[in-house]
């Protein structure tokens, strides 16, 4: 699908110097929390078995996951997708495959899951590339009809910085879409902070604090929620097994 010369490794390419200060730590968290999958487990997400300690979670997001791929099929148009933190290209293959003429770029810096997800899902509409988004210049200006970020805006430091290099990416009227990730309330966000620096630190990662970032609702202003879950306590009293996060949209109106 790309033609760019750069190099390929097990299947990934890369269009960025390679750099581990994340993805080494990441890795380890990722063990430690039941979060490495076998290839076979991979393969069936956002389908866990039971004995998957991160189960419930999965149910969620599945729900999540089957409004976006139905919000896609609905398009009915070929599409070419960016999926920004696509870990193990299990949603980059979903998105892939949800019609007929989508084609799907998963970005990463985890080598480690990209290469994963070349073993699991390598097909011809689908491609894994390594890189730092603000390192690969400019091969991605306006490609993409749609842009993801699932689980993975909470990464970015300056969203500001990275909406703006992803509107570039951007055909005339693409999309980004965010799913899957906590915005806060500006008097939410210091206990928030601490809750989650608390937690790697818990975990024995104390260092990945400074890659989780809480952002708050007003750096997604420009975004309209395409879903948007009930509050807390309906869902308790409800049980509802749904996302507890806003879906969000943002259409790029002219590109010119
Ligand atoms: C919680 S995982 C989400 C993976 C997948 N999108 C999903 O929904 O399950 C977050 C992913 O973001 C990736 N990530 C973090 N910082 C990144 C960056 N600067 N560029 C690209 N990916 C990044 C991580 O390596 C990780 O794979």
């Amino acid at each position: 699908m790309m033609d760019d010369n750069v190099q390929m490794i097990n299947g990934v390419r890369y269009l960025s110097q390679r750099e581990n200060s994340f993805s080494t730590s990441y890795v380890e968290l990722r063990k430690k929390e039941g979060r490495l999958l076998t290839d076979e487990e991979v393969s069936n997400l956002p389908d866990t078995d039971i004995s998957n300690p991160n189960r419930n979670e999965w149910v969620l997001r599945k729900r999540s996951t089957l409004r976006f791929i139905k919000y896609l099929k609905a398009k009915d148009r070929s599409l070419s997708v960016l999926d920004v933190g696509c870990g193990n290209g299990w949603f980059s293959h979903k998105m892939a495959f949800a019609s007929k003429g989508i084609s799907v770029v998963g970005l990463d810096i985890n080598e480690m899951e990209l290469e994963q997800a070349v073993r699991v899902f390598n097909s011809h509409n689908t491609e894994f590339v390594y890189g730092d988004l603000f390192e690969i210049g400019d091969i991605f200006n306006d490609r993409f009809d749609i842009i993801t970020l699932n689980a993975s805006v909470q990464y970015f430091k300056d969203l500001d910085k990275l909406f703006s290099l992803l509107k570039r990416f951007l055909r005339n009227k693409g999309e980004i879409h965010i799913i899957d990730s906590p915005f806060y309330n500006e008097t939410e966000i210091d206990a928030a902070r601490e809750r989650t620096q608390d937690y790697y630190t818990k975990m024995g990662f104390p260092e990945m604090g400074i890659h989780y970032f809480h952002h708050s609702h007003d750096c997604v202003k420009e975004f309209k929620a395409m879903y948007r879950p009930p509050a807390k306590i309906i869902r308790r009293v409800f049980r509802l097994k749904d996302s507890p996060f806003l879906w969000l949209r943002y259409i790029d109106q002219d590109n010119s």
